[in-house]
């Protein structure tokens, strides 16, 4: 891997994925994106990893795709190209995955930030979708995500005129879930990280499942969903031990099961 770390730890079960191409800014090119999504597939199928964070460096998450790359192609050699299907596959990854973001995340960084469950900024965190100021528009999910985040009106502004947001900003619309010193973002990642990890990853995974459906269908669907998701529950071994553990006043052991 050229552009991409991870660091393991197995207490708690979680993974350090880091962006690593600082020179550009992490800027995502298609080697980039294509060894991320490796990394994501392995570790979504280690039985070992409860919990990813995705993570840049203290100056840029990423500053979106890389326009280099991009410059010169046209529609056809884009659609050959097919990046998008790497993206596709990021976002069926299974675990919880949790952007720790400071800097920029701008463009396809910010919408790599978006395909995450949960997301952790530095103050100095910047988001933004500034496509519409190099002739083009967001293509890896932006127009959607960031408007089902923040509301039509913003994103809108946001999308049509390349304004960036600071990371208070992005607390107040709803697009993080908490903003903290730089020093510290990584290691808040990784505590709430380790909340999750804590769970059954079984429980955790129907969860995370449910808790997408609700961007994709309608309420009653949704519901239903959730519903048969909540039953299955009731056949593993986490529910017994969970709910056991609760009457004898204990913590549980959550093997995955
Ligand atoms: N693609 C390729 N290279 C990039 C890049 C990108 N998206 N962003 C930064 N870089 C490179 C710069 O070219 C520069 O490289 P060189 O030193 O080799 O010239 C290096 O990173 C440092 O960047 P700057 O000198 O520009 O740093 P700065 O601090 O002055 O500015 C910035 C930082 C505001 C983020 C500026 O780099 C910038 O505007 N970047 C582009 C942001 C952007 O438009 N992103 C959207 C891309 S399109 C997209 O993402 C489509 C999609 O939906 C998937």
């Amino acid at each position: 891997m050229d552009f991409i770390k991870i660091t393991r730890q197995y207490k708690p079960q979680i993974s350090l994925v880091e962006l690593h191409r600082p020179k550009q800014l992490n800027a995502l090119n298609l080697q980039l994106m294509q060894e991320l999504k490796e990394v994501l597939s392995i570790l979504d199928d280690d039985s070992e990893v409860r919990v990813i964070v995705l993570t840049g460096n203290d100056q840029s998450f990423a500053a979106g795709a890389d326009i280099k790359q991009m410059s010169d192609k046209g529609a056809i050699d884009m659609l050959k190209i097919d990046q998008f299907s790497t993206w596709d596959q990021i976002s069926k990854v299974q675990k919880p995955l949790i952007a720790a973001v400071s800097g920029f995340a701008l463009g396809g960084g910010c919408e790599l930030a978006m395909t995450c469950d949960m997301i952790i900024a530095s103050e100095t965190a910047r988001f933004g979708q500034p496509e519409i100021k190099i002739g083009v528009m967001p293509g890896a999910g932006g127009t959607q995500r960031l408007t089902r985040a923040i509301g039509k009106v913003r994103a809108m502004e946001m999308v049509l005129t390349g304004k960036l947001i600071n990371a208070e900003e992005a607390l107040k619309f709803g697009l993080v879930n908490k903003v903290v010193p730089v020093e510290s973002y990584l290691k808040e990642a990784i505590k709430l990280a380790g909340q999750v990890a804590k769970m059954s990853p079984v429980a955790v995974r129907l969860a995370k499942e449910s808790v997408n459906r609700a961007y994709e269908t309608h309420l009653d669907e949704g519901l239903h969903f959730e519903r048969k998701n909540f039953y299955l529950l009731f056949a593993s071994e986490d529910q017994k031990e969970g709910m056991q553990a609760f009457i004898e006043k204990r913590d549980p052991r959550f093997e995955g099961r």
